[in-house]
């Protein structure tokens, strides 16, 4: 009789391998038989014959599982976590994890694609910057010289990662690291009688205490405009025209020395505060007045470093927080919203 079980149990096991679903071995007729023809075995040899079934059903319906789990795993890839998002596949093909009509966009944005509106009516093209760039950019090209402490002004974060000359890569502190760059591309404009109008609205990063007034990571408008005779007066009424425009009225203007290394003359620029109209309330902090960029003439070095003449062209550049003008514009009290996700505040803009 063992016999018998045995062989019944070494042909299901060759009939498993052909099968396409493993369980059905489950439901063979042999097995059905086997236990079927327990009626005829002897009393006394029932138990052990019994057993013997159990166990050969048990057996089959383990190998059945493991056939399952090795399956499963071949035709599944392993998922890594860890893997970047890849930018090139195609929108279409990308996985959807929300739905895009239950998004809506980031005020940042918004208002980034509003300021650029003001500047392509006024002439200008943009240019993206990078989340990444090198120590030449960031400084060198910028005329600041090795170890000049206006470096530390832009307290940023750098990679452990080294470029060729052994420098980190460095989280870009402000959207002047574009300027080389600007100024090569768009030289050709000046060979033929036009100028250099370009602006570069994108994200910048610093190392800061963060509060309500300051974030690690926030965007900046930058503005470099190249030309013959261009003076600082041309910087003052693309600015004034730009923020009139922005805040839908007449705004008053100033502007203090400063120190920048890429400009020669520096300004700190101000304007009367939208809000209250020079008479002093929370946003200008009592003042009537907000001081909101860095600006001035580009040094000549700054020039000369992207192969423009100095003595033939002059330009002006200006870079400044486009957050700011955000908070302003709609009395937002804490810069820290705009990076925090908080579905209560980003719905007002929605
Ligand atoms: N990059 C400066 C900053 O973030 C702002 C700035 C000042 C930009 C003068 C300019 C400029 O282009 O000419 O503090």
């Amino acid at each position: 009789m063992d016999n018998h079980i045995a062989d019944v149990g070494r042909a299901l096991k060759q009939r498993l391998q052909t099968l396409k679903n493993k369980r059905d071995i489950l439901r063979a007729p042999e097995l059905r038989q086997l236990y079927g023809g327990m009626k005829d075995v002897p009393a006394k040899e029932r138990p052990a014959y019994g057993q013997a079934i159990n166990a050969l059903r048990q057996e089959l319906e383990q190998l059945a599982q493991q056939h399952e789990a090795a399956a499963s795993s071949a035709t599944l890839a392993p998922i890594d976590v860890t893997a970047p998002f890849d930018v090139n596949v195609p929108a279409n093909k990308r996985p959807k994890l929300l739905p895009a009509e239950t998004g809506s966009k980031h005020p940042v944005m918004m208002e980034r694609d509003y300021i650029l509106d003001i500047f392509y009516r006024m002439g200008f093209t943009a240019v993206e910057s990078r989340e990444l760039d090198d120590d030449y950019h960031m400084f060198g090209s910028l005329n600041f010289p090795e170890g000049h402490p206006a470096r530390d002004d832009y307290d940023t974060f750098v990679t452990t990662q080294t470029d060729k000359d052994g420098k980190p890569f460095i989280a870009p502190a402000h959207t002047s690291t574009m300027q080389n760059r600007v100024l090569r591309q768009f030289k050709p404009n000046l060979e033929q009688g036009k100028p250099i109008a370009v602006l570069v609205p994108d994200r910048v990063f610093r190392n800061e205490d963060l509060d309500p007034r300051h974030e690690h990571t926030f965007y900046q408008h930058e503005g470099i405009y190249v030309d013959k005779g261009v003076h600082a007066g041309h910087l003052m009424a693309t600015l004034k025209t730009f923020l009139q425009e922005y805040y839908g009225k007449e705004l008053d203007i100033k502007t203090q020395p400063f120190y920048f290394p890429f400009t020669e003359p520096s300004f700190e620029f101000a304007l009367t505060c939208p809000f209250c109209d020079k008479k002093g309330c929370n946003v200008c902090s009592y003042t009537g007045w907000i001081e909101l960029l860095g600006c001035g003439m580009i040094h000549p070095n700054v020039l000369q470093m992207a192969g423009i003449d100095p003595t033939i062209y002059t330009g002006f550049a200006w870079g400044g927080g486009i957050e700011r003008l955000v908070m302003m514009k709609y009395n937002i009290e804490d810069v820290r919203y705009f990076q925090s996700g908080k579905l209560d505040f980003l719905r007002q803009f929605s």
